[in-house]
């Protein structure tokens, strides 16, 4: 079957149609390299440029690895997401090291994420900054060498969502992005399908204003690895849009901009006194001016679909359409199954650390036309597409 007939985008109209006739394996990915495993179809039509049309749609991104089962961003995290069967792995934010090594974390203050406030020999790292505006309490990645972050453990970041989790404190160190890299080829022979990896680059502004400029850095291993092509198995994605744009310069991969709240502005844009908003980046002009540098986006749920004062979801907005008008692709954030991520009328019951009724809910997203999403339970992710595709 042509691929474009077995795509649908441009060809029909229903659900089935819209995701395409993929026809899932075991791991719920679609086969065909260098998309991921287990299936028949791969895209040719609709958005999305460079290797992104080779991932099934919707694609299903390992937020953080499986971080609604393991400490996010540990090796633990992300061999788990592959043995969950997800499409792409979120391997990882990325942040500097004071020698200017990568490393895998959501943000440089690493005292909820890793174990440092229990070393003594690092008490007097303690210290306050200001991160992107925001006054910030902790031990900092730019303020150690790799060998000294190397003896540091990961730990459960929510453990009153994830109490479970707390088993695995203290068993995985921090990757670094060359480690990712090398993990990566090795699972793809391992497991004999394609890995794909969506790295980040996290407060490029804030470290570029410290002498750690980020994007360079990516772009070096990157090519060291022969992995900085349009085609490479790696997405790139940024809340800066001018990290975004410089590494459009630098290297031809799939580049996502991120989108928080329609209210927020870009930390680059604060610094460079631009008075836009995410609001004016999701205009069609916006969109427009994205579509020149980046594939697609990475907007907060609540872009898709806002919410009501209640928390409950209210209507669509025009984001996809209007995305996927000027050739973009829209992986939103973030899916997670525990109660106080859902939406109002998807929570069961009141604790934090149950699960509410998330396959209501990715049905809500789905059916919005998203290309993709990332969620921390890459395995509920999978069996709600399964279900999606079956219309
Ligand atoms: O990268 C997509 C999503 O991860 C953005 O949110 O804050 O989890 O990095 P964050
Ligand atoms: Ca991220």
């Amino acid at each position: 079957m042509d691929s474009d007939q077995a795509n649908g985008r441009t060809q029909g109209t229903g659900r089935r149609a819209l995701l395409g006739a993929a026809v899932l394996g075991a791991g719920g990915a679609v086969l065909g390299l260098p998309g991921a495993a287990g299936a028949a179809e791969t895209r040719t039509a609709g958005p999305g440029g460079r290797g992104l049309k080779s991932l099934p749609v919707p694609t299903i991104i390992g937020h953080r690895g499986a971080s609604g089962y393991r400490p996010e961003h540990t090796f633990g995290s992300y061999d788990l997401a592959l043995d969950l069967g997800a499409d792409v792995v979120e391997a990882g934010d990325l942040v500097p090291t004071k020698d200017g090594h990568l490393v895998c974390r959501h943000e440089p203050e690493i005292g909820g994420t890793t174990d440092v406030a229990s070393r003594p020999e690092f008490a007097g790292r303690k210290t306050t900054k200001v991160v992107d505006g925001v006054s910030t309490t902790g031990w900092f990645t730019e303020d150690f060498t790799l060998a000294e972050l190397k003896t540091l453990r990961a730990v459960e970041r929510i453990p009153a969502n994830r109490p479970h989790n707390t088993l695995y404190n203290g068993r995985w160190e921090i990757p670094t992005f060359e480690e990712v890299l090398r993990w990566q080829d090795e699972q793809t022979r391992k497991r004999g399908r394609q890995v794909w990896i969506y790295p980040e680059t996290k407060h490029p502004t804030y470290f570029r204003k410290l002498g750690l400029g980020l994007e360079e850095r990516v772009a070096k291993l990157l090519r060291k690895y022969g992995k900085d092509g349009r085609n490479s198995p790696v997405i790139l994605q940024s809340f800066e849009p001018t990290s975004i744009q410089r590494l459009n310069r630098l290297v031809d991969n799939p580049l996502v901009v991120l989108l928080s709240s329609a209210d927020s502005r870009p930390y680059d844009f604060v610094e460079a006194k631009d008075p836009r908003t995410v609001a004016d980046l999701v205009t069609p002009k916006g969109l427009r001016e994205i579509a020149g540098y980046a594939q697609g986006i990475g907007p907060t749920l609540d872009l898709i679909i806002p919410k009501k004062a209640d928390g409950t979801l209210a209507e669509p907005t025009t984001l996809v359409a209007d995305a996927h008008k000027v050739g973009l692709v829209l992986h939103p954030y973030t899916m997670r199954n525990e109660n106080p991520f859902l939406p109002a009328e998807y929570r069961k019951g009141g604790a934090a650390d149950a699960y509410g009724d998330v396959f209501g809910a990715f049905k809500r997203y789905f059916a919005t036309g998203i290309d993709g999403v990332f969620t921390d339970n890459a395995d509920t992710g999978l069996l709600a597409r399964a279900d999606f595709l079956k219309g």
